[in-house]
Order: structure tokens, then C-alpha cells, then sequence
């Protein structure tokens, strides 16, 4: 298979994996503790699902009288408008309903809503969802999600991960409350960082550090490499590493300070070794978060797990590796003539003897990196950075 096809088929994979239950409790978890009444009286628009599989459309009907809901909102995609491929077969539920329509149930997305005891049973829960086919297939962009999204004051899901971009665009068009799942990697792309750096979107409660398994189709073949459980709680599960919430929404995790040392702690049982200074940013290099000393001024360059740990009372963001970081961490020196390695010490594609023109191309072609000159004319780049200063010695 062609390359690009090969990576088609990859990200139409990764795109039906489906949230277990106890993530999504264990989040909401930690944003009802913050505020209990975080979902009362409020329409939640959960787009991007998929109720034969959704563990959101159950968590939040089953917890619709406990949360003080006063709608809930579930949208699925057309089974024929899928990436990816699989033997369908229309629930049950949904032959049973008198709306059933053999034409549109894989042509055309769905719509359930839940709003009021509809069986009179005494309780809400999944069986008073009433539904219905939209009038499209449910892509998130079409005009009748597009409504929706307006009448929502909270948006949860696990969006499609080939359309992450697209769909954080998609979701801060208007102002709405959120909480979605999405790569780490994602933290420095254009239309995630400026919003994490305004504080205007962090990371949720419960992260990615073991990686999160997803429940994935029966058909789905496991790549040649995979080495982690197959099988969870019953159901077909796949790995994805590094996956984490992202959100608007408060929760307490994000106002505990990170404990920390001093430098001269941190470099006597730490690090063994004094902090390295970037060569052409006024910064040091802290390759580990738990390394950030307590007692640093200046601006410090630090993996991206820091937002896993990031408080707004204790710390300032003020750029990223390839973000443009230039206003706040301009850049303190320009390259002539280099030869640029990569943290591994293998030559870049951007090394290799530059005449002046090129080097001026790596100073203003947005793709900014942060050096540690290693001898001279050898410079190598340093992993994926974000800027940070201490809130108080904030300018
Ligand atoms: C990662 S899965 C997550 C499903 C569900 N939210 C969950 O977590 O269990 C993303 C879903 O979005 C659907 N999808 C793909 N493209 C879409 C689009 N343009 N609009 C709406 N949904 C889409 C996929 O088919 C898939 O069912």
C-alpha cells in the first residue's frame, strides 16, 4: 500500500475507538467535586458519538437526575459516511423502534434526546431517550449539529482523532463549556496552544501517564508491535499512549502547586549537574518537571507533561517549541553557519553546513527551535519545549 494510503487506513482505525466507562466517570469525577453543580440545569451536546457503543450517552442518562440535566444531546455519524469499514448490522433497539427505517439507518447520523421520564418508571435513564435520523449524516460541521452546538452550554466527547484540528476550530467558534479527548501531541498545534497559554483551555483531572484503552471494533487487527492487553473488563480493547482531556471547565487538580526544590537541591540530588542554558534563548533546559527549581527567576524550557501539572496561581506560560515564542522568549542569537542534531545526536534534515540565506530561514520560518550548543558550530535541538516563568517573578 502506498504510504498515504497506509496512513488512510491508520487514522480511519483510530478513529472508532470508543471511551470506557470509567474514564469518563473518574473525569466528571473530578469536576463535580470542584463544583458540584457543574452540569445543573444545563444542555449537554455530546456530537461525535456512537450509541450502540457510547459510554458517554450512558454515563451522562444515567446520571441525569443526580447532575440536575436539564437536556441531554447525543449525535452519531452515518455508518456509510465512516472512514472505516465494518460489517453493519442496525441494533436491535433500533429494528424494534417504529422508526426504524432500513434506507436511512446507515445513510443518515442520529440524534437521541433525553429530556424527562418518558417510560414513567420513576427513573431517567437510557430507555428514555427518544431518537430519530437527522437529515444528514451527523458530520460534526453540517448545519444541524452546527444548531445544536448552539443550543449546548457543554460539549463532551472523544472526537474522530484524524479531525482533532478541525474539530477544536469547530468547537471554540462559539463560546461553549468542554471536555474532550485528545493526543498530547496536540498541545502545540496552532489552534490548541494560544488557547493554553490565555488560559482559556488546560488539560482535564486524569491524564495519560499509563497510556488509555479504548474499546475498539471486533474486527479490528492489532499492529505487529502492540505488547499491551488486548482484553478489558470483557470487551476488545487497543492502547494509545499519550492521551489526555482537554478542557474549560475547572477542577481542583489544576490549583495544587507542584512541589518543588531548590536549585541547589535539584542539582545536588537531581541532576547531578548544573542546568544547561539554551543557546539562542534567554532559558535554561529542565529535561525533567520534578527538576524545575522552586527558585529560578527566569524562564525555564520544560517538557510538555508540565501542563499535566500546570497551575495557574504557581507558574506563566509564555511559549512553545515551534509556536512562536518569539514576543515573550525572543531569540537571543541568529546562526551563520551550523550543524543542527537532533536530541539523539543524528544530523537534521535542516543541518548540514547552511549557507547565511538558509540560516536565516531558520530563525524566521516559524518552526523556531531551542538549541544547546554542544561545540561550537554543533547545535541540537531539544525535545518538544513549553516557556515557563513562576507566576511572581511574572513581568
Ligand atoms: C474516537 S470515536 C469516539 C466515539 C465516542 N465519542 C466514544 O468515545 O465512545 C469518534 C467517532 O466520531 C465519528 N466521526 C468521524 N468523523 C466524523 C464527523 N465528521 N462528524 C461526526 N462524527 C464523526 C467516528 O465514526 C467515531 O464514531
Amino acid at each position: 500500500m502506498a504510504n498515504g494510503k497506509l496512513s488512510n487506513a491508520k487514522n480511519a482505525k483510530n478513529d472508532e475507538f470508543y471511551t470506557q466507562y470509567h474514564y469518563i466517570e473518574k473525569e466528571m469525577n473530578a469536576y463535580l467535586e470542584y463544583n458540584p453543580d457543574v452540569f445543573r440545569g444545563k444542555t449537554v451536546l455530546l456530537p461525535c458519538d456512537d450509541q450502540e457503543w457510547s459510554n458517554f450517552t450512558k454515563y451522562f442518562a444515567q446520571n441525569f437526575i443526580n447532575f440536575g440535566l436539564k437536556k441531554l444531546i447525543s449525535t452519531s455519524y452515518a455508518v456509510d459516511s465512516k472512514k472505516y469499514k465494518t460489517n453493519y448490522q442496525p441494533s436491535l433497539f433500533e429494528v424494534n423502534s417504529p422508526q426504524f427505517d432500513y434506507d436511512k439507518t446507515s445513510k443518515y447520523g442520529k440524534i437521541f434526546i433525553l429530556t424527562h421520564d418518558k417510560t414513567c418508571d420513576g427513573k431517567i435513564d437510557v430507555n428514555d431517550l427518544d431518537w430519530q435520523y437527522l437529515s444528514g449524516d451527523g458530520d460534526f460541521q453540517s448545519a444541524e449539529v452546527l444548531k445544536l452546538r448552539s443550543e449546548a452550554d457543554i460539549i463532551v466527547t472523544n472526537p474522530p482523532f484524524s479531525m482533532f484540528r478541525t474539530f477544536i476550530s469547530w468547537l471554540t467558534e462559539e463560546y461553549k463549556q468542554f471536555v474532550i479527548i485528545g493526543n498530547i501531541n496536540a498541545i502545540t498545534y496552532k489552534e490548541v496552544f494560544p488557547l493554553i497559554k490565555e488560559n482559556l483551555m488546560w488539560l482535564g483531572a486524569t491524564n495519560f501517564n499509563t497510556g488509555m484503552y479504548f474499546q475498539v471494533p471486533d474486527d479490528f487487527i492489532y499492529s505487529d508491535s502492540y505488547k499491551f492487553e488486548r482484553e478489558q473488563n470483557g470487551i476488545k480493547v487497543n492502547r494509545v499512549p499519550g492521551v489526555c482531556w482537554y478542557t474549560n471547565i475547572d477542577h481542583g487538580r489544576r490549583h495544587q502547586p507542584l512541589s518543588l526544590m531548590t536549585e541547589k537541591d535539584v542539582i545536588k540530588f537531581g541532576t547531578k549537574k548544573p542546568f544547561q542554558k539554551y543557546d539562542n534563548y534567554d532559558a535554561i533546559e529542565v529535561a525533567n518537571v520534578k527538576h524545575i527549581p522552586s527558585d529560578y527567576t527566569g524562564v525555564m524550557g520544560v517538557p510538555i507533561t508540565f501542563l499535566d501539572k500546570y497551575s495557574p496561581e504557581q507558574f506563566e506560560i509564555l511559549g512553545a517549541t515551534q509556536r512562536g515564542c518569539h514576543d515573550d522568549v525572543p531569540d537571543t542569537k541568529k546562526y551563520d553557519d551550523y550543524w543542527e542534531v537532533k536530541p539523539n545526536g543524528e544530523p537534521t534534515g535542516s543541518s548540514g553546513g547552511k549557507t547565511n540565506e538558509n540560516a536565516n530561514l531558520l530563525g524566521n520560518d516559524g518552526k523556531k527551535n531551542y538549541f544547546i550548543n554542544k561545540n561550537g558550530r554543533i547545535i541540537q535541538s531539544a525535545y518538544q519545549r513549553i516557556f515557563i516563568r513562576h507566576r511572581r517573578d511574572a513581568k
